[in-house]
Protein backbone atom coordinates (compact mmCIF):
# COMPACT_ATOMS: atom_id res chain seq x y z
CA UNK A 1 0.00 0.00 0.00
CA UNK A 2 1.32 3.20 -0.92
CA UNK A 3 1.84 6.02 1.59
CA UNK A 4 -0.29 8.22 -0.50
CA UNK A 5 -3.46 6.36 -0.23
CA UNK A 6 -2.76 6.02 4.12
CA UNK A 7 -3.73 9.40 4.55
CA UNK A 8 -7.10 10.86 4.01
CA UNK A 9 -6.74 14.09 1.31
CA UNK A 10 -7.31 17.72 2.85
CA UNK A 11 -9.72 18.92 0.58
CA UNK A 12 -12.56 16.68 -0.54
CA UNK A 13 -14.47 19.51 -2.31
CA UNK A 14 -13.48 18.80 -6.03
CA UNK A 15 -15.41 15.36 -6.23
CA UNK A 16 -19.03 15.37 -6.44
CA UNK A 17 -19.71 11.82 -5.49
CA UNK A 18 -22.36 9.50 -6.81
CA UNK A 19 -25.40 8.41 -5.00
CA UNK A 20 -23.82 9.86 -1.65
CA UNK A 21 -24.63 12.11 1.20
CA UNK A 22 -22.25 14.37 0.10
CA UNK A 23 -21.94 16.67 2.89
CA UNK A 24 -22.47 14.58 5.98
CA UNK A 25 -19.46 12.10 4.06
CA UNK A 26 -17.27 15.38 3.55
CA UNK A 27 -18.02 15.78 7.24
CA UNK A 28 -16.75 12.17 8.00
CA UNK A 29 -15.24 10.76 5.44
CA UNK A 30 -15.33 6.94 5.06
CA UNK A 31 -12.41 5.88 3.35
CA UNK A 32 -11.07 2.62 2.09
CA UNK A 33 -7.52 2.47 0.90
CA UNK A 34 -7.00 -1.38 0.41
CA UNK A 35 -8.96 -4.34 0.13
CA UNK A 36 -8.09 -8.59 0.19
CA UNK A 37 -10.78 -10.93 -0.27
CA UNK A 38 -13.48 -10.67 2.14
CA UNK A 39 -11.79 -7.26 4.16
CA UNK A 40 -11.43 -4.11 3.44
CA UNK A 41 -8.75 -1.84 4.87
CA UNK A 42 -9.79 1.96 6.07
CA UNK A 43 -7.99 4.41 6.06
CA UNK A 44 -7.25 4.31 10.11
CA UNK A 45 -5.96 0.75 9.37
CA UNK A 46 -8.70 -1.17 10.60
CA UNK A 47 -10.34 -4.15 8.67
CA UNK A 48 -13.55 -3.98 7.23
CA UNK A 49 -15.85 -6.81 6.29
CA UNK A 50 -17.30 -6.74 3.33
CA UNK A 51 -21.28 -7.42 3.49
CA UNK A 52 -21.84 -6.16 -0.37
CA UNK A 53 -19.24 -7.33 -2.26
CA UNK A 54 -18.45 -3.40 -2.92
CA UNK A 55 -21.70 -3.08 -4.72
CA UNK A 56 -22.92 -6.44 -5.29
CA UNK A 57 -19.76 -7.00 -7.98
CA UNK A 58 -16.93 -8.32 -5.95
CA UNK A 59 -18.65 -11.96 -6.34
CA UNK A 60 -14.56 -13.52 -5.99
CA UNK A 61 -13.66 -11.34 -3.42
CA UNK A 62 -10.93 -9.20 -3.31
CA UNK A 63 -7.50 -8.38 -5.16
CA UNK A 64 -7.67 -11.98 -6.40
CA UNK A 65 -3.83 -12.88 -7.48
CA UNK A 66 -5.00 -14.13 -10.95
CA UNK A 67 -7.48 -11.42 -12.15
CA UNK A 68 -4.46 -9.05 -10.36
CA UNK A 69 -1.97 -10.20 -12.73
CA UNK A 70 -4.00 -10.70 -15.89
CA UNK A 71 -4.91 -6.96 -15.59
CA UNK A 72 -1.33 -6.33 -15.30
CA UNK A 73 -0.03 -8.45 -18.14
CA UNK A 74 -2.55 -7.41 -20.88
CA UNK A 75 -2.11 -3.78 -19.93
CA UNK A 76 1.77 -4.34 -20.84
CA UNK A 77 0.80 -5.97 -24.11
CA UNK A 78 -2.64 -4.66 -26.10
CA UNK A 79 -3.68 -1.95 -24.23
CA UNK A 80 -7.02 -0.66 -26.37
CA UNK A 81 -8.03 -1.47 -29.74
CA UNK A 82 -10.41 0.47 -31.33
CA UNK A 83 -13.99 -1.14 -30.61
CA UNK A 84 -15.69 -0.57 -33.97
CA UNK A 85 -14.59 -2.30 -37.16
CA UNK A 86 -11.43 -3.75 -35.57
CA UNK A 87 -11.20 -6.86 -33.25
CA UNK A 88 -8.80 -8.56 -30.85
CA UNK A 89 -8.55 -11.84 -29.85
CA UNK A 90 -9.72 -12.22 -26.18
CA UNK A 91 -12.98 -10.28 -26.97
CA UNK A 92 -13.93 -13.34 -28.95
CA UNK A 93 -12.90 -15.74 -26.27
CA UNK A 94 -14.40 -13.83 -23.78
CA UNK A 95 -17.79 -13.81 -25.82
CA UNK A 96 -17.20 -17.61 -25.80
CA UNK A 97 -16.38 -18.18 -22.45
CA UNK A 98 -19.80 -16.49 -21.58
CA UNK A 99 -22.09 -18.21 -24.14
CA UNK A 100 -20.34 -21.85 -22.45
CA UNK A 101 -22.13 -20.71 -19.19
CA UNK A 102 -25.35 -18.72 -20.30
CA UNK A 103 -29.02 -20.15 -20.24
CA UNK A 104 -29.02 -22.20 -23.06
CA UNK A 105 -30.15 -20.42 -26.81
CA UNK A 106 -28.30 -17.06 -25.28
CA UNK A 107 -25.55 -17.87 -28.16
CA UNK A 108 -24.33 -13.94 -28.71
CA UNK A 109 -22.82 -11.13 -26.31
CA UNK A 110 -22.67 -7.44 -26.55
CA UNK A 111 -20.33 -5.76 -24.58
CA UNK A 112 -20.72 -2.50 -22.52
CA UNK A 113 -18.91 -0.85 -19.64
CA UNK A 114 -21.87 -0.89 -16.72
CA UNK A 115 -24.97 -2.23 -15.85
CA UNK A 116 -26.62 0.87 -17.33
CA UNK A 117 -25.73 0.72 -20.47
CA UNK A 118 -25.98 -2.94 -20.63
CA UNK A 119 -29.93 -1.83 -19.61
CA UNK A 120 -29.65 0.65 -22.72
CA UNK A 121 -28.22 -1.75 -24.95
CA UNK A 122 -31.08 -4.55 -24.35
CA UNK A 123 -33.50 -1.37 -24.83
CA UNK A 124 -32.58 -0.17 -28.01
CA UNK A 125 -31.64 -4.02 -29.53
CA UNK A 126 -35.51 -5.06 -28.64
CA UNK A 127 -36.82 -1.77 -30.68
CA UNK A 128 -34.65 -2.17 -33.13
CA UNK A 129 -35.34 -6.22 -33.36
CA UNK A 130 -38.86 -5.32 -34.07
CA UNK A 131 -38.76 -2.84 -36.67
CA UNK A 132 -36.04 -5.20 -38.81
CA UNK A 133 -38.07 -7.67 -38.34
CA UNK A 134 -40.94 -5.62 -40.12
CA UNK A 135 -42.92 -4.77 -36.76
CA UNK A 136 -41.77 -1.23 -36.50
CA UNK A 137 -45.22 -0.56 -34.31
CA UNK A 138 -43.51 -1.91 -31.45
CA UNK A 139 -41.73 0.35 -29.57
CA UNK A 140 -43.27 0.51 -25.99
CA UNK A 141 -41.12 -0.48 -22.73
CA UNK A 142 -42.55 -1.97 -19.94
CA UNK A 143 -40.63 -2.11 -16.65
CA UNK A 144 -42.03 -2.46 -12.82
CA UNK A 145 -42.70 0.02 -9.89
CA UNK A 146 -39.45 -0.25 -8.02
CA UNK A 147 -37.50 -1.18 -10.36
CA UNK A 148 -33.73 -0.43 -10.84
CA UNK A 149 -32.39 -0.68 -14.43
CA UNK A 150 -29.23 1.79 -14.29
CA UNK A 151 -29.44 5.48 -14.22
CA UNK A 152 -29.21 6.45 -17.86
CA UNK A 153 -32.81 7.88 -19.73
CA UNK A 154 -33.97 4.26 -20.49
CA UNK A 155 -33.29 2.84 -17.72
CA UNK A 156 -34.98 5.52 -15.18
CA UNK A 157 -37.60 5.74 -17.71
CA UNK A 158 -38.44 1.67 -17.24
CA UNK A 159 -37.04 1.77 -13.75
CA UNK A 160 -39.42 2.01 -10.80
CA UNK A 161 -37.90 4.04 -7.93
CA UNK A 162 -39.06 7.53 -7.24
CA UNK A 163 -36.60 9.12 -6.32
CA UNK A 164 -34.65 8.32 -9.20
CA UNK A 165 -37.04 9.86 -11.33
CA UNK A 166 -38.83 12.68 -9.90
CA UNK A 167 -36.17 15.10 -10.87
CA UNK A 168 -35.33 14.29 -14.36
CA UNK A 169 -38.44 15.39 -16.28
CA UNK A 170 -40.29 13.24 -18.34
CA UNK A 171 -38.35 10.64 -19.62
CA UNK A 172 -38.57 8.25 -22.74
CA UNK A 173 -42.18 8.18 -23.49
CA UNK A 174 -44.13 4.96 -24.47
CA UNK A 175 -43.43 3.49 -20.99
CA UNK A 176 -45.59 1.15 -18.95
CA UNK A 177 -44.69 -0.25 -15.03
CA UNK A 178 -46.01 -3.39 -14.05
CA UNK A 179 -46.64 -3.47 -9.92
CA UNK A 180 -44.13 -4.50 -8.26
CA UNK A 181 -43.78 -7.88 -5.79
CA UNK A 182 -43.50 -6.65 -2.39
CA UNK A 183 -46.18 -7.72 0.02
CA UNK A 184 -45.53 -7.23 3.57
CA UNK A 185 -48.44 -8.22 4.55
CA UNK A 186 -48.36 -11.43 3.28
CA UNK A 187 -44.77 -12.44 3.03
CA UNK A 188 -43.01 -11.28 5.98
CA UNK A 189 -39.96 -13.47 6.94
CA UNK A 190 -40.73 -15.51 3.83
CA UNK A 191 -37.41 -17.69 3.49
CA UNK A 192 -36.24 -18.32 -0.08
CA UNK A 193 -39.43 -17.14 -2.37
CA UNK A 194 -42.51 -15.79 -1.83
CA UNK A 195 -45.39 -17.71 -1.82
CA UNK A 196 -48.13 -15.09 -2.04
CA UNK A 197 -48.72 -13.13 -4.95
CA UNK A 198 -47.81 -14.60 -8.49
CA UNK A 199 -50.85 -13.78 -9.51
CA UNK A 200 -49.83 -10.09 -9.90
CA UNK A 201 -48.23 -11.00 -13.24
CA UNK A 202 -51.66 -10.82 -14.80
CA UNK A 203 -51.43 -7.42 -14.59
CA UNK A 204 -49.40 -7.79 -18.04
CA UNK A 205 -52.28 -8.76 -19.30
CA UNK A 206 -54.21 -5.67 -18.32
CA UNK A 207 -51.05 -3.17 -19.65
CA UNK A 208 -51.28 -5.36 -22.97
CA UNK A 209 -54.77 -5.50 -23.12
CA UNK A 210 -54.74 -1.21 -23.18
CA UNK A 211 -51.97 -0.58 -25.63
CA UNK A 212 -52.17 -4.01 -27.50
CA UNK A 213 -49.44 -5.73 -27.68
CA UNK A 214 -48.35 -4.61 -31.20
CA UNK A 215 -47.39 -1.33 -29.95
CA UNK A 216 -44.76 -3.55 -26.80
CA UNK A 217 -41.70 -4.63 -27.54
CA UNK A 218 -40.35 -5.66 -24.84
CA UNK A 219 -40.66 -6.01 -20.43
CA UNK A 220 -37.79 -5.69 -18.28
CA UNK A 221 -37.55 -6.91 -14.94
CA UNK A 222 -34.91 -7.81 -12.18
CA UNK A 223 -35.50 -11.33 -11.59
CA UNK A 224 -34.42 -10.25 -7.97
CA UNK A 225 -34.62 -6.95 -7.42
CA UNK A 226 -31.67 -5.65 -5.32
CA UNK A 227 -30.96 -2.05 -5.73
CA UNK A 228 -35.00 -1.22 -4.09
CA UNK A 229 -34.15 -3.06 -1.15
CA UNK A 230 -34.34 -6.87 -2.21
CA UNK A 231 -37.42 -7.67 -3.51
CA UNK A 232 -38.31 -11.18 -4.84
CA UNK A 233 -40.45 -12.88 -6.93
CA UNK A 234 -43.45 -15.09 -5.63
CA UNK A 235 -43.52 -18.60 -6.42
CA UNK A 236 -44.46 -19.04 -10.35
CA UNK A 237 -44.42 -15.01 -10.81
CA UNK A 238 -41.40 -15.21 -13.72
CA UNK A 239 -42.91 -18.07 -15.66
CA UNK A 240 -46.30 -16.11 -15.98
CA UNK A 241 -44.44 -13.16 -17.13
CA UNK A 242 -42.85 -15.43 -19.55
CA UNK A 243 -45.32 -16.88 -20.82
CA UNK A 244 -47.46 -13.69 -21.20
CA UNK A 245 -44.81 -12.29 -23.37
CA UNK A 246 -44.69 -15.32 -25.30
CA UNK A 247 -48.19 -15.45 -26.35
CA UNK A 248 -48.02 -11.48 -27.12
CA UNK A 249 -44.53 -11.83 -28.96
CA UNK A 250 -42.92 -9.56 -26.61
CA UNK A 251 -39.13 -9.72 -25.73
CA UNK A 252 -39.00 -10.56 -22.08
CA UNK A 253 -35.54 -9.07 -21.17
CA UNK A 254 -34.44 -9.97 -17.47
CA UNK A 255 -31.79 -7.66 -15.81
CA UNK A 256 -29.52 -9.50 -14.05
CA UNK A 257 -26.55 -7.10 -13.05
CA UNK A 258 -26.59 -8.26 -9.83
CA UNK A 259 -28.52 -11.47 -9.85
CA UNK A 260 -26.23 -12.83 -12.38
CA UNK A 261 -22.48 -14.49 -11.50
CA UNK A 262 -23.75 -16.98 -8.67
CA UNK A 263 -25.40 -14.44 -6.37
CA UNK A 264 -28.25 -16.96 -6.55
CA UNK A 265 -26.05 -20.00 -6.31
CA UNK A 266 -26.90 -20.48 -9.71
CA UNK A 267 -24.98 -19.11 -12.67
CA UNK A 268 -27.61 -16.85 -13.58
CA UNK A 269 -31.48 -16.17 -11.89
CA UNK A 270 -32.70 -17.68 -15.51
CA UNK A 271 -30.98 -21.03 -14.19
CA UNK A 272 -32.11 -20.58 -10.38
CA UNK A 273 -35.64 -20.02 -11.99
CA UNK A 274 -36.21 -22.16 -14.58
CA UNK A 275 -36.88 -19.13 -16.73
CA UNK A 276 -35.38 -17.88 -20.05
CA UNK A 277 -35.54 -14.52 -21.04
CA UNK A 278 -34.74 -12.83 -24.18
CA UNK A 279 -32.27 -10.85 -23.27
CA UNK A 280 -30.04 -10.48 -19.68
CA UNK A 281 -28.16 -7.69 -19.08
CA UNK A 282 -25.18 -8.60 -16.86
CA UNK A 283 -22.24 -6.14 -15.76
CA UNK A 284 -20.58 -5.98 -12.13
CA UNK A 285 -19.77 -9.77 -11.53
CA UNK A 286 -18.40 -10.02 -15.01
CA UNK A 287 -15.29 -8.76 -14.09
CA UNK A 288 -15.32 -9.15 -10.53
CA UNK A 289 -16.03 -5.57 -10.47
CA UNK A 290 -12.31 -4.70 -10.70
CA UNK A 291 -13.11 -2.85 -14.12
CA UNK A 292 -15.97 -1.59 -15.69
CA UNK A 293 -17.46 -4.06 -18.23
CA UNK A 294 -21.24 -5.13 -18.98
CA UNK A 295 -22.05 -7.75 -20.98
CA UNK A 296 -25.45 -8.34 -22.92
CA UNK A 297 -26.55 -11.91 -23.69
CA UNK A 298 -29.17 -12.29 -26.60
CA UNK A 299 -30.57 -15.43 -28.18
CA UNK A 300 -29.52 -16.17 -31.25
CA UNK A 301 -32.70 -15.57 -33.29
CA UNK A 302 -32.86 -11.73 -31.84
CA UNK A 303 -28.99 -11.39 -33.19
CA UNK A 304 -29.52 -13.27 -36.98
CA UNK A 305 -32.57 -11.09 -37.48
CA UNK A 306 -30.12 -7.85 -37.89
CA UNK A 307 -27.64 -10.11 -39.79
CA UNK A 308 -29.52 -8.95 -43.16
CA UNK A 309 -29.13 -6.71 -46.12
CA UNK A 310 -25.43 -5.62 -47.75
CA UNK A 311 -22.65 -7.40 -45.87
CA UNK A 312 -20.50 -3.87 -45.89
CA UNK A 313 -22.96 -1.78 -43.98
CA UNK A 314 -23.21 -1.75 -40.12
CA UNK A 315 -26.27 -3.83 -38.69
CA UNK A 316 -27.16 -2.72 -35.30
CA UNK A 317 -25.85 1.48 -34.77
CA UNK A 318 -24.88 1.10 -31.07
CA UNK A 319 -21.39 0.63 -29.12
CA UNK A 320 -19.41 2.38 -26.52
CA UNK A 321 -15.79 3.34 -27.14
CA UNK A 322 -14.49 0.73 -24.36
CA UNK A 323 -16.58 -2.25 -25.37
CA UNK A 324 -14.74 -5.13 -24.74
CA UNK A 325 -11.73 -3.20 -23.90
CA UNK A 326 -8.84 -5.71 -24.05
CA UNK A 327 -8.12 -4.78 -20.20
CA UNK A 328 -11.66 -5.37 -19.19
CA UNK A 329 -11.39 -8.85 -21.18
CA UNK A 330 -8.80 -10.28 -19.65
CA UNK A 331 -9.96 -9.18 -16.09
CA UNK A 332 -12.99 -10.87 -16.85
CA UNK A 333 -11.33 -14.11 -18.77
CA UNK A 334 -9.32 -14.17 -15.19
CA UNK A 335 -12.58 -13.81 -13.09
CA UNK A 336 -14.29 -16.98 -15.19
CA UNK A 337 -11.45 -18.68 -14.46
CA UNK A 338 -11.33 -17.40 -10.47
CA UNK A 339 -15.10 -18.77 -10.49
CA UNK A 340 -14.70 -21.77 -12.46
CA UNK A 341 -11.50 -23.10 -9.56
CA UNK A 342 -13.06 -22.48 -6.95
CA UNK A 343 -16.96 -23.36 -8.11
CA UNK A 344 -17.85 -19.73 -7.40
CA UNK A 345 -20.89 -19.49 -9.48
CA UNK A 346 -22.91 -22.81 -8.04
CA UNK A 347 -21.34 -22.08 -4.41
CA UNK A 348 -24.27 -20.14 -3.05
CA UNK A 349 -26.50 -22.69 -3.49
CA UNK A 350 -24.62 -25.16 -0.50
CA UNK A 351 -24.05 -21.99 1.24
CA UNK A 352 -27.70 -20.75 0.99
CA UNK A 353 -29.46 -23.36 3.95
CA UNK A 354 -26.63 -21.61 6.70
CA UNK A 355 -27.29 -17.78 5.18
CA UNK A 356 -31.40 -18.06 5.49
CA UNK A 357 -30.63 -19.48 9.38
CA UNK A 358 -28.18 -16.84 10.01
CA UNK A 359 -30.26 -14.01 8.79
CA UNK A 360 -33.11 -14.94 10.17
CA UNK A 361 -31.99 -15.18 13.51
CA UNK A 362 -31.88 -11.56 13.59
CA UNK A 363 -35.69 -11.80 13.73
CA UNK A 364 -36.89 -10.42 17.16
CA UNK A 365 -34.19 -8.13 17.21
CA UNK A 366 -35.25 -3.55 17.81
CA UNK A 367 -37.11 -2.62 14.80
CA UNK A 368 -37.05 -5.74 12.75
CA UNK A 369 -40.42 -5.60 10.26
CA UNK A 370 -39.34 -8.06 8.09
CA UNK A 371 -35.83 -10.47 6.75
CA UNK A 372 -35.84 -11.98 3.45
CA UNK A 373 -33.46 -13.97 1.85
CA UNK A 374 -32.42 -15.95 -1.20
CA UNK A 375 -29.19 -17.43 -2.92
CA UNK A 376 -26.12 -15.28 -1.14
CA UNK A 377 -28.32 -11.92 -0.97
CA UNK A 378 -30.56 -11.00 2.45
CA UNK A 379 -32.51 -8.05 3.79
CA UNK A 380 -33.79 -6.79 6.93
CA UNK A 381 -36.32 -4.28 6.61
CA UNK A 382 -36.82 -1.72 9.82
CA UNK A 383 -39.20 0.16 10.80
CA UNK A 384 -38.81 3.77 9.95
CA UNK A 385 -38.75 6.17 12.40
CA UNK A 386 -41.88 8.21 12.15
CA UNK A 387 -41.28 11.47 9.93
CA UNK A 388 -37.77 10.60 8.76
CA UNK A 389 -37.72 7.76 6.80
CA UNK A 390 -34.23 6.37 5.95
CA UNK A 391 -32.72 7.66 8.92
CA UNK A 392 -32.85 4.56 11.12
CA UNK A 393 -31.14 2.42 8.52
CA UNK A 394 -28.18 5.39 7.89
CA UNK A 395 -27.45 5.15 11.07
CA UNK A 396 -27.26 1.36 11.08
CA UNK A 397 -25.01 2.03 8.27
CA UNK A 398 -22.85 4.08 9.86
CA UNK A 399 -22.74 1.74 13.23
CA UNK A 400 -22.11 -0.79 11.05
CA UNK A 401 -18.98 1.00 9.83
CA UNK A 402 -17.85 1.86 13.23
CA UNK A 403 -17.71 -2.22 13.88
CA UNK A 404 -16.12 -3.28 10.74
CA UNK A 405 -18.51 -3.99 8.71
CA UNK A 406 -19.84 -2.90 5.19
CA UNK A 407 -23.47 -2.97 4.26
CA UNK A 408 -25.45 -1.68 1.86
CA UNK A 409 -28.97 0.66 2.57
CA UNK A 410 -31.90 1.82 0.48
CA UNK A 411 -34.68 3.24 2.59
CA UNK A 412 -35.01 1.83 5.74
CA UNK A 413 -34.26 -1.67 4.35
CA UNK A 414 -30.40 -3.55 5.08
CA UNK A 415 -29.05 -5.31 1.86
CA UNK A 416 -26.48 -7.84 2.47
CA UNK A 417 -24.80 -9.66 -0.50
CA UNK A 418 -21.45 -11.06 0.43
CA UNK A 419 -18.41 -12.09 -2.12
CA UNK A 420 -19.06 -15.78 -2.82
CA UNK A 421 -16.12 -16.68 -1.04
CA UNK A 422 -17.41 -16.12 2.42
CA UNK A 423 -17.16 -18.97 4.89
CA UNK A 424 -20.05 -20.24 7.51
CA UNK A 425 -17.35 -18.70 10.61
CA UNK A 426 -17.41 -14.93 8.88
CA UNK A 427 -21.54 -15.71 8.07
CA UNK A 428 -21.83 -15.91 12.00
CA UNK A 429 -19.40 -13.09 12.36
CA UNK A 430 -21.21 -10.80 9.85
CA UNK A 431 -24.78 -11.16 11.55
CA UNK A 432 -23.73 -11.16 15.04
CA UNK A 433 -22.15 -7.27 13.78
CA UNK A 434 -25.50 -6.56 12.16
CA UNK A 435 -27.31 -7.75 15.53
CA UNK A 436 -25.45 -5.70 17.45
CA UNK A 437 -25.75 -2.78 15.14
CA UNK A 438 -29.65 -3.61 15.29
CA UNK A 439 -29.30 -3.07 18.98
CA UNK A 440 -27.28 -0.73 18.80
CA UNK A 441 -29.24 2.03 16.71
CA UNK A 442 -32.27 4.01 17.69
C1 LIG B 1 -30.45 -4.53 -11.73
C2 LIG B 1 -29.48 -3.45 -12.03
N1 LIG B 1 -29.43 -2.93 -13.25
C3 LIG B 1 -28.57 -1.95 -13.57
C4 LIG B 1 -27.69 -1.47 -12.64
C5 LIG B 1 -26.76 -0.35 -13.01
O1 LIG B 1 -25.45 -0.78 -13.04
P1 LIG B 1 -24.26 0.31 -13.11
O2 LIG B 1 -24.24 1.01 -11.81
O3 LIG B 1 -23.06 -0.55 -13.39
O4 LIG B 1 -24.57 1.21 -14.27
C6 LIG B 1 -27.70 -1.99 -11.34
C7 LIG B 1 -26.78 -1.47 -10.32
O5 LIG B 1 -26.86 -1.78 -9.16
C8 LIG B 1 -28.62 -2.99 -11.02
O6 LIG B 1 -28.70 -3.50 -9.79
Amino acid sequence: MSNRLKVTPNDLSAFWMPFTANRQFKQTPRMLVAAKDMHYTASDGRQIMDGTAGLWCVNAGHCRPKITEAIQQQAAELDYAPAFQMGHPIVFELANRLVDIAPKGMDHVFFTNSGSESVETALKMAIAYHRVKGEGSRTRLIGRERGYHGVNFGGISVGGIVSNRKMFGTLLTGVDHMPHTHFPDKNAFSRGVPEHGADVASELERIVALHDASTIAAVIVEPVAGSTGVILPPKGYLQKLRDICTKHGILLIFDEVITGFGRLGAPFAADYFGVIPDIMTTAKGVSNGVIPMGAVFVKREIHDAFMTGPEHLIEFMHGYTYSGNPIACAAALATLDTYKEEGLLTRGEELAPYWEDALHSLKGEPNVIDIRNIGLVGAIELAPIAGEPTKRAFSAFLKAFERGLLIRTTGDIIALSPPLIITKGQINELVDHVREVLRAVD
